[in-house]
């Protein structure tokens, strides 16, 4: 079995060792992906094993990451793995927001329910181990949020320093707390996350610092497992439809990759096409799905939407996801702050709840079943990418009706569920509840 770098650029391809510390080709500027030869086990082995694994105590056989590491082949010694027993998500059904969506049935699989709290535990798992599997000693990212929690507890769980950057006064508290809390070295820059990325780009090529940001291909390798995950669960049967949120597009690029990675390898008989769902305000790459070329994406100078975690104008990794996205036939879709915050008071009233970006994804079920795009008797997964603790005031907001889209234009409370104040007497309250 052999692993190596490789220039995602058709025309390119250029290879590197999977050891070197690179980011982007450096011949032509493309994206990186790690590539192997030799997965030799045959598919029903694979799954067999897979299976085996979940009745083992061991931390790699307990990681929903790692279980799957024949697939992520990508670390020579496994003494660098730190889990934190990520992955292991639920499938969850959700008859109410199927209704909603347009849908007969929809099933949420909830990244939420991760360690720190987001898909981001997927791959930050891998990019540590290949941090420390490089001898580096500091790790940096930017984030709006969940990339820097979950960075900050695998790099602390390693013993690397971790050193995150994040658009001031953009960022929630519970997850600017976390990072804190797990020891992060942390910068409030005021610019917007992809002239923040930038920045660390230079940082950390200046001062040796390993960069965990999606660009890095051995997170993407990670978040691969979400949708191998998903398949094993439904005792790998496919899908039509995996519908996610779109903001750098990671997720995007990963899931792409693993799906065509698992039918190469006889895991999967099809490919499901993929619905990326971005927000009305930061939209670039369902911009760039409607030029007749698509040859280049055109970046949002200020993107806006309250769901900060997709709130990203120039998504880096828009090549791949073009590819996955075509390849699998898929579509992408934008969605109003309206749209968002009503899907995201359904999923709440399913008892699951998510954050604002993960709820595009219903709200992008509800237009593509309306619009006819997506039938009605579709079997679709939705991925929730993040915890519905990640942003509560816009929660609280949203049902006591005084939630403003970026422009300050107040939002329909649809679903609004307002706490009532109530004096301290058994019989009024009674009364009230009759
Ligand atoms: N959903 C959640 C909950 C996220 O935190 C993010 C990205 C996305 C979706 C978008 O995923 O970039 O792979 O398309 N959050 C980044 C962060 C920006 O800093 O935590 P993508």
């Amino acid at each position: 079995m052999t692993s190596e770098l490789v220039c995602f650029a058709p025309g390119c391809r250029a290879r590197y060792p999977i050891r070197e510390v690179i980011y982007n080709c450096t011949r032509c500027g493309g994206l990186l992906e790690a590539v192997y030869s030799g997965i030799h086990k045959p598919a029903a082995e694979l799954k067999k094993l897979w299976r085996e694994r979940r009745m083992s105590n061991a931390p790699l056989d307990q990681s929903g990451v790692w279980l799957y590491r024949e697939i992520i082949p990508f670390l020579d010694d496994e003494r660098h793995v730190v889990t934190l027993r990520e992955g292991n998500t639920p499938l969850l059904p959700a008859p109410r927001a199927a209704e909603y969506g347009g849908l007969g049935a929809l099933v949420f699989k909830h990244q939420g329910f991760n360690p720190t709290g987001s898909f981001k535990d997927n791959g930050m798992t891998c990019g540590t181990a290949q941090a420390l599997s490089l001898g580096m000693k500091r790790v940096a990212c930017v984030s709006t949020g969940n990339t820097s929690a979950s960075m900050a507890a695998y790099a602390s769980a390693a013993g690397l320093q971790p050193v995150i950057f994040i658009p001031h006064g953009n960022i929630s508290y519970g997850k600017l707390a976390q990072a804190l809390e797990y020891g992060a070295k942390t910068f409030q820059v005021e610019a917007n996350f992809d002239q923040i990325l930038a920045l660390v780009r230079v940082l950390a090529e200046k001062l040796g610092i390993y960069l965990l940001n999606s660009i890095n291909p051995f997170r993407i390798e990670g978040q691969k497992t979400i949708v191998v995950e998903m398949m094993d669960q439904r005792d790998w049967r496919v899908p039509d439809w995996i519908v996610l949120p779109g903001g750098n597009l990671g997720n995007t690029s990963a899931f792409g990759k693993a799906l065509r990675e698992m039918k190469e390898l006889g895991l999967i008989d099809r490919l499901p096409k993929l619905a990326v769902i971005q927000a009305e305000g930061a939209a670039p790459f369902f911009d760039l799905m409607q030029q007749a070329d698509r040859a280049q994406l055109h970046a949002v100078g200020h993107p806006e939407t309250l769901a900060t975690a997709i709130k990203i104008g120039d998504p880096v990794s828009w090549p791949k996801a073009l590819h996955e996205v075509v390849t699998s036939g898929g579509v992408v879709q934008k969605v109003t702050e309206q749209e968002i915050a009503d899907a995201k008071a359904v999923i709440g009233l399913c008892g699951i709840g998510s954050e604002p970006a993960s709820a595009a994804t219903l709200a992008g079920i509800r237009k593509l079943t309306a619009a006819g795009v997506m039938a009605r008797d579709a079997d679709v997964v939705a991925v929730l990418t993040g915890n519905v603790l990640k942003d509560p005031d816009y929660i609280y907001r949203y049902h006591t009706g005084q939630l403003d889209d970026p422009h300050g234009t107040r939002l329909k409370s649809t679903f609004g569920n307002q706490p009532v104040v109530v004096p301290n007497d058994a019989g009024k309250i009674a009364a009230m509840l009759e």
